[in-house]
Formats: C-alpha cells, sequence, structure tokens
C-alpha cells in the first residue's frame, strides 16, 4: 500500500475514483498511484516539467499502474483532455486559479480538488468571481504545516466575497485558523483592518 502524509491523504479523500481524473502538476504522480490503488481505472497525471515527469514514469512502472495513468506534458489543463475530478495541488493560489481559468471543459458535474501552497484567498476571490463555489474545505497537517484542502464545483453565480471568507473560506481547523491568523498579524503592518478578521482565542 501506497502511504501518503496527510495533506495528500486530505486530497485523496475528496476524490471519486469511479470518475475521469486529472493530476495537474503531478510530480511524483505518488496521488494518481494511490486513486489507482484504490480503484480509479483512469487517471491523467499532468506536469509542465520533464523532470517531474520521469520521477512520475518512475512510480507508475513501480506501482504496475502504466494501463491506468496517462503521462502527459501540459502547461496546466491546455493538453489535457476532458475530465471530472481535476487535482490541483502543491503550487501557489495564483498559478491555480490561472490553470482553472485556462480550463476548458468544466460543467456542473466537474470538481477541482485544490490545496494552495500560498495565497489561499486570492483563489478563493477568483474562483468565486468566476462563479465557482467552495463546497467543502478540510484541514491537514504535514511537516509542521497546516494545509487546506477545497471541494469546487461551478455554479456559473459570480460572487464577491469579504475578506474574512477570502482568508479562512471554510476551513474550520483549529491549527488552519492559527496559521492564517499568524499571516494576518503580519500583513497587518501595511493594512491594519485585516486585525479585524483574526479568529478565535488569538482574537
Ligand atoms: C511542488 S510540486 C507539487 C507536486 C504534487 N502535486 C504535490 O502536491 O505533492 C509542483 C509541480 O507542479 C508542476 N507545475 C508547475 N507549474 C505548472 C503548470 N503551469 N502546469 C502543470 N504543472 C506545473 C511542477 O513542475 C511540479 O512538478
Amino acid at each position: 500500500m501506497i502511504r501518503l502524509d496527510d495533506r495528500l491523504s486530505a486530497i485523496v479523500a475528496l476524490v471519486r475514483t469511479d470518475r475521469r481524473i486529472c493530476d495537474v502538476g503531478t510530480d511524483h504522480a505518488l496521488l494518481p498511484c494511490r486513486l489507482c490503488e484504490l480503484g480509479a481505472a483512469s487517471v491523467v497525471a499532468s506536469d509542465i516539467n520533464e523532470g517531474p515527469l520521469r520521477s512520475a514514469r518512475a512510480n507508475v512502472e513501480k506501482y504496475g499502474f502504466g494501463d491506468r495513468i496517462s503521462l502527459v506534458r501540459s502547461d496546466g489543463l491546455k493538453n489535457v483532455p476532458p475530465c471530472d475530478d481535476i487535482i490541483i495541488a502543491g503550487m501557489g493560489g495564483e498559478l491555480i486559479a490561472e490553470i482553472i481559468a485556462g480550463c476548458g471543459f468544466v460543467t456542473a458535474d466537474t470538481r477541482f480538488i485544490l490545496q494552495p501552497m500560498t495565497k489561499a484567498d486570492v483563489l478563493r476571490r477568483s474562483l468565486y468571481s468566476r462563479g465557482f463555489e467552495i463546497m467543502l474545505e478540510n484541514g491537514a497537517f504535514s511537516g509542521g504545516k497546516a494545509y487546506t484542502v477545497m471541494l469546487v464545483r461551478y455554479t456559473g453565480e459570480k460572487r464577491t466575497i469579504d475578506s474574512g471568507f477570502a482568508y479562512f473560506g471554510l476551513n474550520t481547523d483549529p491549527r488552519y485558523t492559527a496559521r492564517v491568523n499568524s499571516q494576518l498579524r503580519k500583513l497587518a503592518n501595511s493594512d491594519p483592518s485585516l486585525l479585524d478578521i483574526i479568529k478565535g482565542e488569538d482574537r
């Protein structure tokens, strides 16, 4: 069994294994391999760089999923065939937002599983301004750091979100709240109004 850390496990937990799946920026392809272990029949593992695709190929061969995982070199979703569940993890929130903006095959049933390393606030604002909504968010804790993992769908209803929602989203995990609070305290040096949205006991 492939063992994933808490961050990658939280991503896997939100993917529908009976759908067409794509992992954008797959790097090591451990997510696609684990999804195949869980029964996925069709996974595209894509990356913009040849180096990560080499390491992806090595893992796909090691775990014997060459018949179910297609390796594709692609900038974002440009060369990726239509998929139902799209994972974009381990990148900055701005890049994730850009990749989603370039997706040409979104339907009401498409799901995005997103895990931004930075700028989650920029990603949330971009999602809502383009007619997406966050269905749920879970916390994950790996290597001493708290992360958020989002499940997102397209509704077509474009909305502006407030700063509180932009920074915390639907994530109520106290470790994530503490991480965002500490980020807000730093940002408050140039925008003191951000101190007003700090949450919980830290306030
Ligand atoms: C830090 S790794 C994350 C790997 C994995 N998704 C994870 O969460 O552990 C980021 C990967 O995204 C790839 N990447 C960066 N920009 C990309 C883009 N525009 N399109 C596709 N892949 C990209 C990089 O080559 C790298 O392999």
